[in-house]
């Protein structure tokens, strides 16, 4: 079987580094480059980050460095986020490590997709699972992009459900509402993983253990940095028993399609208001996307503990 090519663009954030480590695990995929956002950390620790995580799987994936703001304002979140995913993005797990730089790219992230889309035209899945900044950029910059590339896997929104960083209102949404309404108005052939589906995929404590009982450095770290995740969302939600597999959903989808049901329609995004961030359904619009609405959360959990095999 041919290996899907794949772009990932991430704002790591402990369920980033979840989502990095499926991709690269996955057997489905080829994973041409990592992009950076801001987004739960300031851009250049999303790199920090990035890098670490790859270095740690000992995986040589190019890391390409984006977008340090949304297309106006400044960051909205990093307040919250820190409450989620620690200082540092990592749940305070870097502080201690003897951390060696990794070799960043000199091109810049939005080049980078560009450039790689223009040269696998029809063939490149853009998987984003932090604000749609780079993405917004992207098709500012050359809107050509929008007929070349094969799909774009978005986590992101909140359509059905209610939200996370905002009751009405969904983290990657609200960090930049300008840039996902550039995006899910694109035309773009766009597939949107949110809450809808992602609040269904919790990862419980106890297969987190099964991590535990493995003595090697992979797996100590990333238990150590999902626990960090489980205290974060009982302390928000006494007694929900595990975290939300955001990101990774939105690469099993890219795996596996069936994982989850969509519905195609208009969405509308909040750019202006008290309800800025809230994504819902319109009646019109300029192009519809696919909204994930169900999701078979057992199989896509089995499937996921599998692959990474911590
Ligand atoms: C999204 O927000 C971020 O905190 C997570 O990494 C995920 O991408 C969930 O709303
Ligand atoms: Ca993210």
């Amino acid at each position: 079987m041919e290996k899907k090519k794949v772009i990932l663009d991430v704002d790591t954030g402990i369920d980033d580094a979840l989502a990095i480590a499926y991709a690269t695990k996955s057997k489905c995929l080829d994973l041409l480059g990592i992009t950076t956002c801001f987004g739960n950390v300031h851009v250049e620790d999303a790199t920090r980050n990035t890098q670490f995580v790859l270095q740690l799987l000992k995986e040589e994936t190019p890391v390409y460095q984006g977008s340090e703001r949304p297309l106006s304002g400044k960051e909205p979140y990093l307040e919250v986020a820190k409450k989620i995913h620690g200082n540092d993005g990592l749940g305070n797990h870097l502080q201690d490590k003897g951390y060696a730089q990794h070799h960043q790219e000199e091109k810049h992230a939005i080049d980078f997709v560009i450039d790689t889309v223009k040269t696998y035209p029809h063939e490149i899945t853009l998987i984003f699972v932090g604000p749609l900044t780079n993405l917004a950029r992207i098709i500012e910059k050359d809107p050509e992009i929008i007929h070349l590339v094969k799909e774009v896997v978005i986590m992101g929104g909140a359509v059905t459900v209610p939200g996370n960083v905002r009751s009405y209102a969904e983290a990657n949404i609200f960090s930049d509402p300008n840039a996902a309404k550039k995006v899910l108005q694109s035309s773009l052939p766009i597939t949107l993983v949110g809450l809808d589906v992602t609040m269904n995929t919790l990862l419980p404590r106890n297969s987190v253990d099964q991590w535990l009982k493995n003595e090697n450095e992979v797996s100590q770290f990333f238990a150590g940095i999902t626990n960090y995740y489980i205290d974060a969302y009982e302390n928000f939600q006494p007694g929900i028993g595990g975290c939300g597999l955001h990101d990774p959903l939105a690469v099993g989808v890219v795996i596996d399609p069936s994982f989850v049901e969509t519905k195609s329609m208009y969405i509308e995004v909040e750019t202006t208001g008290d309800m800025i961030g809230k994504t819902s359904v319109a009646t019109e619009g300029t192009s519809k996307i696919n909204v994930c609405l169900k999701v078979e959360e057992e199989r896509f959990l089995q499937h996921f503990m599998k692959t990474l095999e911590f």
